[in-house]
């Protein structure tokens, strides 16, 4: 076991923890894993073969084939972001099998920060509850299903790029629903979670709730 400090910070899609999880890694000086990219790595790695999604056990075995390598190819993908492979990843992430190919890899990071780091941040949806329960921080990121659309929407060019804000709230409503009602690892705070609205705080506000959070804990 490490005796590093690990922040875990767990929340729906496009709520904002991608961005605050960068902000307290910096500020902290601690090495990141953005968790989601790894699902999202097997699921663009099944697109990429010309596999179906629905194929519990090609799933397995594309989640079991990453090594360090290949996910470093597969994050650098730019399709990695497409909401294709967010919709994909949503779906593997679902089978108990990917999600235990994973595991190590997640926890071997929060015990051993690349690059010597003083610690480790993760985020992704069960780092709190599954992946690191005894991180001494949790940080549960939420934020409203319109105000995650908006967001989402913004990301993928807005009107100018003919995107359809009804699709991506459907799209945001399917992969919530998916999320949180999937038998293993389900998208829920940990007990000792702090919870932060970033619809209500906005991102600076979050970003100095989550560091006086971090300070008192550590
Ligand atoms: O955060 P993201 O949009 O990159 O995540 C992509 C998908 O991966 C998301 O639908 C849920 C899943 N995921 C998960 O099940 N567990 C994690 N720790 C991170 C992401």
């Amino acid at each position: 076991m490490s005796t590093k400090p690990v922040i875990a910070i767990d929340g729906p899609a496009a709520s904002g923890k991608g961005t605050l999880a960068r902000r307290v890694a910096q500020a902290m000086g601690y090495a990141l894993l953005d968790t989601g990219a790894l699902y999202r790595a097997v699921g663009l790695s099944m697109i990429r073969a010309g596999q179906d999604v629905r194929d519990v056990e090609a799933a397995m075995a594309a989640a079991q084939a990453l090594d360090a390598d290949r996910i470093a190819e597969l994050t650098a993908d730019p399709a990695l972001r497409q909401d294709e492979t967010a919709q994909a990843a949503s779906i593997v992430s679902a089978y108990p099998g990917v999600r235990q190919a994973l595991l190590e890899f997640q926890r071997g990071f929060a015990a051993n920060p690349p690059g010597g780091a003083a610690g480790a941040v993760l985020d992704g949806r069960d780092i709190g509850t599954v992946i690191c329960p005894n991180a001494p921080v949790k940080l549960f990121i939420t934020a409203s299903v319109e105000v995650r659309a908006e967001r989402r929407f913004r990301e993928l060019g807005g009107d100018t790029a003919g995107v359809d804000f009804a699709a991506v709230l459907a799209d945001m409503r399917a992969r919530d629903e998916r999320d949180t009602t999937r038998a293993f690892a389900p998208l829920v705070p940990a007990e000792d979670a702090v919870v932060l609205d970033n619809s209500e705080l906005g991102p600076d506000a979050a970003f100095q709730a989550a560091m006086d959070v971090i300070r008192a804990k550590l």
